[in-house]
């Protein structure tokens, strides 16, 4: 009885280790990760959809002329528990939260002339963080950016 206990756990233990171990297939397929992590996401998986939805939106209104402020709970990322908690425990991603959190308030502060500029800084933190921990989702991100040959 305790043995089987035991196993499940410890199933259940390597299974919510898919996080970005196999980059292509559990950071960027949700739908696939879904089969491999029957606990549902990391609560750092799901502030990142959001700030991608977000963030999607937020390139919208730049694409028109605007100047939203991106209504994100970006903090959470220094608190949200990870897939792969080992991975969002060190310095370097400290580092890189930081300054993505950085870029996003210098594009709140921007002024109207380097708004779009400033909101393509803020894209690149993202991507710069992906390219250290997590890859897998960077092509996804690069969505947000916007096309530099127009308006730049
Ligand atoms: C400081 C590092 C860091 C920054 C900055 C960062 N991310 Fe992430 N992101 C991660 C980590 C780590 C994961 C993996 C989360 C997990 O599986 O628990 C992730 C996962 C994701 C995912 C995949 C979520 C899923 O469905 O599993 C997307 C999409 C994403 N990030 C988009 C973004 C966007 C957009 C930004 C900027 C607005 C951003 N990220 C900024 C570290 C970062």
């Amino acid at each position: 009885m305790k043995w089987s206990l035991f196993l499940f756990t410890l199933i259940l233990f390597s299974l919510s280790m898919t996080g970005c171990s196999q980059q292509e297939e559990s950071c960027e397929a949700p739908a696939k990760k879904k089969i491999y992590n029957p606990n549902g996401d990391s609560e750092l998986a799901l502030l990142m959809r959001d700030m991608f939805d977000e963030g999607m939106r937020v390139k919208e209104a730049v694409e028109s002329g605007k100047r939203p402020i991106p209504d994100w709970d970006a903090d959470a990322m220094f608190t949200a528990h990870a897939t792969q908690p080992e991975k969002v425990a060190t310095p370097e991603f400290k580092a890189y939260a930081q300054a993505f959190l950085e870029a996003a308030k210098a594009m709140e502060d921007a002024s109207p002339e380097a708004y779009r500029q400033s909101y393509q800084g803020m894209v690149k933190t993202c991507v710069a963080c992906h390219q250290e921990v997590c890859p897998g989702p960077i092509v996804k991100i690069n969505k947000m950016l916007l096309d530099e040959s127009t308006g730049l």
